[in-house]
C-alpha cells in the first residue's frame, strides 16, 4: 500500500480525478498533485484538490529542479502531466511537445529511479499508426463508420483494436512521444526494477474535463449544447460518422486503483483500454444524445477536408486488460454524457468561460 503519493500533472482532468480517488483509497497515504496549470481550467481543480486533502504544488516537469522535494520519498509516482493534443505540435512546433510529453516524462522517471516509486504512466490508443488505424476496412452505416467483419490486418476485429495490432508507422508527434516513454519504462523496468503499469487509453471522459476542439471531444460536444455555441463535423467527409470509444474517468480510476494494488503480480506490459464498442460513439451519434440530454439544437458546420493526424475510427478491445485485471467498463455512452451535463449545470458559472 503506497504511502506517499506524486500526481504530475495532478490538476488535469485525469489526474485531479485520480488523485482525489487515490487520496479516498488509501487514507493514510500523502498525496502531493504537482501542475504548471497549463492547461485552462486546470486551476479550478486545485480548490478540489485542498478541500480533499491532496497537497498541491506548482511545478513544470520540464525543470528537474520543480521536482526537488526535501523530506519526500514517493513509494508511488503517477505520471498524467503532458500536453495530450495531438494537434499540440502543429501549432507549437515539435520541441515544446518533446519537452513536456518525453523529456519531463524522463524527469519523473529519474524521480521514481531515485526513490525506487512504481509507476503508472497514462499513454495513449494515438501509439498506433495514422496509416494502418485508416486501413481498417470499415463500413459505411446511417450514423457512423463500423468495422467490417473482415480484415487484413492483425490486431483487429469486430470488438475493436487490440495491442496485436502493428506498430510500425508515423502516429503524431503526440503518440510518439507516448510510445517513446513506454519504451523508456521497459529500460527504467529492466535496469532499475521499477514497477509499471502502462494503460493505452483510448477518449478519456467525464466531469471535470475542460473540453476543447482539439482535445476532450464529448465534453465540448455537450458543452456546446449545454451553452448552445456552434460546432463542426471536420473531416471524413463532414458527415461525423468517424468513431471514438468513451471511458468513463470513475471507471478508468477503478482500473488503475485495481492494477496498483495488484501490481507485485501484473504483468510488466501495456493495456489497450477504452470503453470498447459497447461505449462508442459517432459525432452524429454524440449529437444526438447531447440533443436529448439537453434538449437544445446547435448549428453543426460540415468541413469535409481531414485534419492532419485525425483518424477515422477507434474502437479499444479491453480483453487483455479484462482478462488480466478482471475489470470492464458498465458506463453507456448517455450516462456519461448525463454526468457530464449535470456536472456543467453544477458550475456553470464557474466553467462557463471556457466555452463562451
Ligand atoms: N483525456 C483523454 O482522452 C486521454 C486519452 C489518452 C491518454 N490521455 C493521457 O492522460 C494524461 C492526462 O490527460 P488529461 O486528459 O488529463 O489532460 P489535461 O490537459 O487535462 O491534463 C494534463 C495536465 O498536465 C499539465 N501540464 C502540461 N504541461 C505540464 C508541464 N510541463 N509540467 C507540469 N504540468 C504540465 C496541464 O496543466 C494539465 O493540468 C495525459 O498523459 C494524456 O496523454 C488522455
Amino acid at each position: 500500500m503506497p504511502s506517499t503519493i506524486l500526481v504530475a500533472g495532478g490538476a488535469g482532468f485525469v489526474g485531479s480525478n485520480l488523485a482525489l480517488r487515490l487520496r479516498d483509497h488509501y487514507p493514510e497515504a500523502r498525496v502531493l498533485a504537482v501542475d504548471s496549470l497549463k492547461r485552462r481550467g486546470s486551476e479550478w481543480n486545485v480548490p478540489r484538490l485542498a478541500a480533499a486533502g491532496v497537497e498541491f504544488r506548482h511545478a513544470d516537469i520540464r525543470r528537474p529542479d520543480d521536482l526537488v522535494f526535501p523530506g519526500l520519498r514517493f513509494d508511488l509516482l503517477v505520471d498524467c502531466s503532458a500536453e495530450p493534443a495531438v494537434l499540440a505540435a502543429y501549432e507549437t512546433g515539435p520541441p515544446a511537445v518533446i519537452d513536456t510529453n518525453l523529456n519531463g516524462t524522463v524527469n519523473l522517471l529519474e524521480v521514481a529511479r531515485r526513490d525506487g516509486a512504481d509507476v503508472v504512466f497514462l499513454s495513449t490508443s494515438r501509439v498506433y499508426p495514422i496509416d494502418s488505424l485508416d486501413a481498417i476496412a470499415v463500413e459505411e452505416g446511417t450514423t457512423r463508420f463500423a468495422i467490417a467483419p473482415v480484415q487484413t490486418l492483425p490486431g483487429v476485429g469486430p470488438a475493436g483494436i487490440g495491442e496485436d495490432f502493428p506498430l510500425a508507422g508515423a502516429r503524431s508527434l503526440y503518440g510518439a512521444t507516448k510510445l517513446a516513454c513506454e519504451l523508456l519504462l521497459t529500460e527504467y523496468a529492466a535496469m532499475y526494477g521499477l514497477r509499471t503499469i502502462v494503460n493505452r487509453c483510448g477518449v478519456i471522459t467525464g466531469p471535470w474535463q475542460m473540453g476543447k476542439v482539439d482535445q476532450g471531444v464529448f465534453a465540448l460536444w455537450m458543452a456546446h449544447h449545454y451553452f448552445n455555441r456552434p460546432l463542426a463535423y471536420i473531416g471524413y467527409g463532414g458527415t461525423g460518422k468517424q468513431v471514438r470509444d468513451l471511458v468513463a474517468i470513475g471507471e478508468l480510476c477503478d482500473l488503475v486503483l485495481r492494477q496498483i494494488d495488484g501490481i507485485a503480480t501484473l504483468p510488466r506490459r501495456a493495456y489497450n483500454v477504452g470503453g470498447g464498442l459497447a461505449s462508442s460513439l459517432s459525432l452524429a451519434e454524440a449529437t444526438a444524445l447531447c440533443e436529448e440530454i439537453t434538449g437544445n439544437r446547435v448549428e453543426i458546420a460540415r468541413v469535409p477536408e481531414n485534419r492532419p493526424s485525425d483518424v477515422r475510427l477507434y474502437i479499444t478491445d479491453n480483453a487483455r486488460v479484462a482478462a488480466e485485471t478482471e475489470w470492464s467498463p458498465r458506463a453507456s455512452p448517455r450516462e456519461t454524457l448525463v454526468a457530464i451535463f449535470d456536472w456543467i449545470r453544477e458550475n456553470e458559472r464557474l466553467v462557463a468561460p471556457l466555452w463562451s
